[in-house]
């Protein structure tokens, strides 16, 4: 493994001076570096890999036995070492296929869970099932992370086909969130969804208790309004709802994979069963070609392959995901958890230190909105990042196809700005035909050159339907499996986020004023904000 790395440093160092554009010159290669499987095209030509730098990188995944370790997670191997836990979510959309865990299969119970949504979810939109005040209207959602992150972004991307009960979505403790998401709804509507894999969760277990409240003070039987989405099943007796409401599911889907079971009921509410098993199709369809695929046309594996050379091997911290698809708009934000979550570790699975940087920092936005923001840095800061495009070939709204070939001229003009950028000769003819001249030609000339040379790389999908949308989220989640494969990390864990939960809690007794925090910092800031509230 060391020497696959250190075989990559070096070529990259041989190449790290030469432009991207000049790669073009030579075959045909927005051909040769590209892949397409399950309706998409994955481009990779505008980076500054070559046939060596992918070989390398090829030996790099053969190296660190990609095939092995992906076999290991689809046939339920406990590869979470440090929970102690399999890792099938995959098992969630392969609805015919045969899993064990511990020599138990396990898909009779996925599939009589799934059969139990597809029935509560028709009859909850059909109107057959009624809350208080008859048929549902809108449906609350109540989760955060990987319990709101999933089908908030789903629903969202996936709104032309949603003919169901309106779907919201409260994940902050912030009570502005929640005011804000009742505000105008009809308790007697009303279905309020908990979700929460582990039914402790403290932001979600708050609002599910204000929401309660909610439905009482209406002088409703919060009982009738609830559902419970939850591994804990055991706990969500306490709250009174009836076993007939609650979703169970197994500790080995992991939050920030779950959206493909019981946690994505409210899409299922939204698009109905139908829509939603074309989504759990799609993403079964890339699982199919990330088991089967040549690692060399393999798209989850290239992807993996182009972030790994990005971050570990050109030094670029961050990652740009840049979806020209407004309704994917929540799209960075699901991939922020999915990608950081999982890769953001400093140990390797044998809890030694990592010997290099851990997966990227993911940001973004949609464009065209991202254009009047932010690139200008992606185009003229001093860092370079690592820009990824998504776009469809049509959109949603054949009275709008205008508008979409001006998304698709945007989306391209960007890959091709940040790959050719704009010399100081060209800003200079083109100052000088504006008039200017001298010192003053040359200050005006050099802010607008562009360097070029920063790569980039293009998803292309036909349309925006629920199966495009499952083979995505699929993608990147085989993307961040391979990528941690290779760093050596479990992506599976995510002991990063206790520190901060235990000190919330600790807190809480300093803010009622009842003890001092022994922090110093923190103990000024608590007083300064005791004193705001008037306090103390
Ligand atoms: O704090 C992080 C986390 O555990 C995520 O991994 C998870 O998706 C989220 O909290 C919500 O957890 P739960 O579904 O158990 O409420």
């Amino acid at each position: 493994m060391e020497a696959a790395w250190a075989r990559l440093a070096a070529h990259h160092k041989s190449v790290a001076a030469r432009p991207i554009s000049t790669l073009f010159a030579h075959g045909d290669r927005p051909a040769e570096f590209s892949a397409t499987a399950c309706g998409f095209l994955f481009d990779y030509s505008k980076t500054n890999i070559d046939r060596e730098g992918r070989e390398l990188l090829l030996e790099l995944a053969e190296a660190a036995q990609i095939g092995t370790a992906r076999a290991a997670m689809f046939t339920g191997e406990k590869i979470n070492r440090t929970e102690g836990r399999a890792v099938l979510h995959t098992a969630l959309r392969a609805l015919d296929a045969e899993v064990q865990v511990d020599g138990q299969d396990v898909m009779a119970a996925v599939r009589a869970t799934h059969a139990r949504m597809c029935t509560f979810a028709e009859a909850v939109r059909s109107g057959a099932f009624t809350v208080s005040g008859g048929a549902v209207r809108d449906v609350v959602n109540i989760g955060i992370g990987g319990s709101d992150l999933g089908p908030a972004m789903a629903c969202l991307a996936l709104a032309p086909q949603a003919d169901g009960p309106r779907c919201h979505f409260v994940s902050n403790v912030d009570g502005a969130h929640v005011h804000d998401v009742l505000a105008g709804l009809d308790p007697a509507r009303t279905l309020v969804i908990v979700a929460s894999k582990t039914f402790t969760t403290i932001e979600t277990m708050t609002n599910a208790g204000h929401v309660r409240d909610w439905l009482a003070a209406a002088g409703l039987d919060p009982a009738a309004h609830l559902v419970a989405l939850s591994s804990a099943t055991g706990k969500t007796a306490e709250w009174g709802i009836p076993p007939a409401r609650v979703f169970g599911f197994e500790d080995w889907v992991g939050g920030r994979y779950s959206v493909w079971g019981p946690i994505g009921l409210s899409l299922m509410l939204a698009i109905g069963p139908a829509r939603f098993n074309d989504f759990l199709a799609g993403a079964a369809a890339m699982d199919r070609h990330f088991r089967e695929a040549p690692l060399q046309e393999n798209l989850p594996v290239l992807l993996a392959l182009v972030g790994i050379w990005h971050n570990q091997i050109c030094g670029h911290a961050t990652r740009a995901v840049l979806p020209y698809d407004q309704r994917l708009a929540r799209l960075p934000a699901y991939l922020q958890q999915l990608e950081m979550e999982s890769n953001g570790k400093r140990v390797a699975m044998d809890g030694q230190d990592l010997t290099r940087h851990s997966g990227p920092i993911v940001w973004g936005e949609p464009g065209t909105n991202g254009q009047h923001a932010f690139y200008q840095l992606l185009h003229q800061g001093t860092r370079i990042v690592p820009a990824e495009f998504l776009i469809a070939a049509r959109g949603h709204e054949p009275d709008l196809d205008n508008q979409h070939r001006l998304l698709i001229a945007n989306c391209l003009a960007q890959a091709q700005a940040l790959l050719e950028g704009r010399s100081l000769e060209t800003a200079r003819e083109m100052m000088a035909a504006r008039g200017f001249t001298g010192d003053d030609l040359e200050m005006q000339a050099r802010h607008r050159v562009f360097p070029g040379n920063r790569p980039s790389t293009l998803l292309v999908y036909e349309r925006l339907s629920p199966a495009a949308l499952g083979g995505i989220l699929a993608l990147y989640e085989h993307r961040v499996f391979v990528e941690g494969v290779i760093l050596g990390i479990n992506s599976f864990d995510q002991w990063g986020v206790e520190l901060g939960k235990e000190l919330a809690l600790a807190l809480a007794p300093a803010l009622e004023g009842e003890a001092v925090p022994a922090e110093p910092s923190t103990a000024a800031l608590v007083a300064h904000l005791r004193a705001l509230r008037g306090e103390a």
